[in-house]
């Protein structure tokens, strides 16, 4: 069995983030999603809408996802792909680069962002009152 392992936090969920649920299942046969818990999200200057349960149960509940772990720290990836013997790592091109020194214990993956979506901009367009 092929496993994939994908990162991020996953807040008010749009179809940028199913778009690359999405593939990044399609490169194998089991998706694990580290989730961004909250305390993660202060230590990079974000805060969620929906608190980590929340979000967690939502990406649950969607078909490509298998199994959601919880990201707390930035240095914690090495041991999840060993740990959850993942084959391939994948992330947005929005990081393109910044994960390269994992392709010594498993392929690495840049997907192209899904354009003109984000978390950011639907928080921003409904605050204008969009
Ligand atoms: N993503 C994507 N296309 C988008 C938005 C996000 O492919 N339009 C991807 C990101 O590259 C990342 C994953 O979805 O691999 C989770 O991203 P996240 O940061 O949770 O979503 P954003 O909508 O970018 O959130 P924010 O605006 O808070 O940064």
């Amino acid at each position: 069995m092929k496993k994939i392992i994908t990162y991020g936090t996953f807040d008010l969920l749009h179809i940028g983030h199913i778009n690359i649920l999405k593939r990044a299942k399609s490169f194998g046969d089991y998706l694990v999603v580290g989730l961004s818990t909250d305390g993660f999200n202060t230590i990079k200057h974000k805060s969620s809408y929906h608190r980590y349960e929340d979000r967690k149960k939502i990406l649950e509940a969607i078909r490509y996802v298998d199994e959601v772990i919880p990201e707390s720290m930035w240095e914690q990836k090495e041991d999840d792909i060993v740990n959850h013997k993942i084959d391939t790592f994948v992330m947005g091109d929005d990081w393109k680069g910044e994960f390269d020194y994992l392709s010594s214990i498993c392929k690495v993956r840049y997907l192209p962002r899904t354009d003109g979506i984000s978390t950011t901009k639907t928080k921003n367009d409904l605050k204008k009152g969009l």
